[in-house]
């Protein structure tokens, strides 16, 4: 078997929820697990936070059946709602609570033949200016829908577009347009994704929806995980699978970018940009051998990378390598490569198996 796995530590899952929850004492947290739960396995998240999270919430009706099929109670939120008309009535069937963004949505909605009333979060675009209605618009949709037979309960919902940087003055603004429209009546209000939930407590309202933090890795640039109180979740680990020596000169990988400058001693490990580790991740970037950093040397490949061991005398044919996890944060490796936590999480793929521990 290819040594490459995903280790998934589902007491740290748990710890981080409850993180979020004490952040805010007294609400609700939907516990945000689209994408597969941000590449940690949906199912095995949903499973090991059910008893402990009020809710979750999925990006699209094919993600919630996937959770109904894991807690067919459990307060189950569609983020962007549905799509097309018809998913009023499957959204119906598996008991979601659907976000409403647009005029359609709501046509969609109060046409949809559904057998029983849905709990509507209306979607105030408050200035990110991606989904949801203007202030004015969400007034018009608040009374088109209160007490309309297809409606259980009526909340309110939006999203910051800077909560990951502290002080932006569109954390305020957008805060502002929230409140101005809470003259109406709604059953819920939520606004706070993890950053907000870290550092935001004006925004925290009655339901948080926090998703990265939940896997351990930071939303902020300048603060690390560690400080949020945060642990990792996923730590991803290969083998070194070959050791050769490379004398002075001569080139290691692809391209032949990476040049030896001294006698090097380079081992070949079993992960590669096929597996979602960063193809993007420049020549001395750290692995784990060991509890001892050593850097990349070459370019990513699809399915192996290459670390100068020079330094690291005692590591041998078949030992681990972690990429990133408890001992490489995965926000260090991922501003490394100019990207997000988030985005090398969802990226992990499919042929890496996933190991659940500490359930
Ligand atoms: C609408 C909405 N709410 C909450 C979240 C969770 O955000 P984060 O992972 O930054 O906590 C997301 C994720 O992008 C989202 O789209």
């Amino acid at each position: 078997m290819r040594p490459l796995v995903a280790t998934v530590d589902l007491a740290a899952l748990r710890h981080n929820y409850q993180l979020a929850k004490q952040c805010a004492p007294g609400r609700k947290a939907f516990a945000v697990v689209k994408a597969n739960a941000y590449g940690h396995g949906a199912p095995e998240t949903v499973q090991c936070l059910s008893d402990l999270a009020d809710g979750f919430a999925v990006a699209s009706l094919e993600e919630a059946e996937q959770v109904r099929a894991v807690n067919a109670d459990v307060r189950l939120l569609l983020l962007e709602g549905c799509f097309e008309p018809a998913e009023y009535r499957a959204a119906a069937e598996l008991s979601l609570d659907v976000a409403i963004q647009g005029e359609a949505q709501v046509d969609a909605l109060l046409n949809a033949q559904i057998e029983r009333p849905l709990n509507v979060w209306l979607k105030l675009d408050s200035g990110m200016h991606r989904l949801g209605f203007t202030a004015a618009a969400l007034r018009v949709s608040h009374a088109r829908l209160s007490g309309a037979a297809e409606i259980a309960e009526l909340n309110l919902m939006s999203h910051f577009a800077c909560a990951d940087e502290r002080g932006h003055p569109l954390n305020e603004s957008q805060l502002e347009q929230f409140n101005s429209l809470l003259d109406l009546s709604f059953a819920h209000r939520s606004f706070a994704n993890s950053a907000a939930v870290l550092t935001l407590s004006a925004a925290h309202m009655d339901w948080l929806r926090p998703g990265i933090m939940l896997y351990g890795a930071s939303p902020f640039a300048e603060l690390t995980a560690v400080t949020l109180g945060l642990k990792p979740v996923m730590t991803l680990t290969a083998a070194i699978i070959a050791i050769r020596e490379v004398p002075v000169g001569e080139s290691v990988g692809y391209g032949a970018g990476w040049v030896a400058q001294r006698l090097s001693r380079i081992a070949t490990v079993s992960c590669g940009y096929a597996d979602g580790y960063p193809r993007t991740a420049p020549p001395g970037t750290s692995v784990l051998i060991g509890g001892q950093r050593a850097p990349l040397a070459g370019r990513v490949s699809m399915d192996m990378l290459t670390v100068d061991i020079t330094d690291l005398p005692q590591a041998e044919l078949g030992d681990t390598v972690e990429l990133w996890g408890v001992g490489v944060p995965i926000d260090e490796l991922a501003q490394a490569c100019g990207t997000i936590g988030y985005e090398l999480l969802t990226k992990v793929t499919q042929r890496v198996p996933r190991r659940y521990i500490n359930g």
